[in-house]
């Protein structure tokens, strides 16, 4: 059933089209998280040269705003270091959205997620220590309609 909510059109925008979306095949890094009240999935695929994020897909099983906020957040870090893409969160992602109906901001929470477990997965990759705190959202109680 299609999601009834008032949704910016920056939102149905990314919904309708989604920026980079499919897979990297010889990803330096990948990420998947979910929610496990929805069932909603999230991957994210990066790749990293010289620290500079030079290319990022996504696949999205979820609801509309778990693949507008997926898509923004691909257009955010494609050409950033990775520095500056661990300032992003998923309130930076929402506002570039035009703002989410706050049932649905957990929805958000998803496309941060992905973007630092794919980084993490970059750094383990390399054998290196992950240079960021894993900020351990947890899902639980939330309400995903
Ligand atoms: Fe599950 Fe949006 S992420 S409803």
């Amino acid at each position: 059933m299609a999601d009834q909510l008032p949704y910016s059109e920056k939102v149905m925008d990314h919904f309708l089209n989604p920026r980079n979306c499919g897979e990297i095949k010889d990803a330096d890094g990948i990420g998947t998280v979910g929610n496990p009240i929805c069932g909603d999935v999230m991957k994210m695929f990066l790749k990293i040269e010289n620290n500079i994020i030079v290319d990022i897909k996504f696949k999205t099983f979820g609801c509309g705003a778990a693949i507008s906020t997926s898509s923004m957040v691909t257009e955010m870090v494609k050409g950033k270091s990775i520095d500056e893409a661990l300032k992003i969160t998923n309130k930076t992602v929402a506002e570039a959205l035009g703002g989410l109906p706050p049932i649905k901001m957990h929805c958000s929470v998803l496309a941060e997620e992905a973007l630092r477990s794919a980084l993490k997965d970059y750094y383990t990759k390399q054998g290196k220590p992950v240079p960021f705190e894993d900020k351990g959202h947890t899902h639980e109680g939330e309400k995903c309609l």
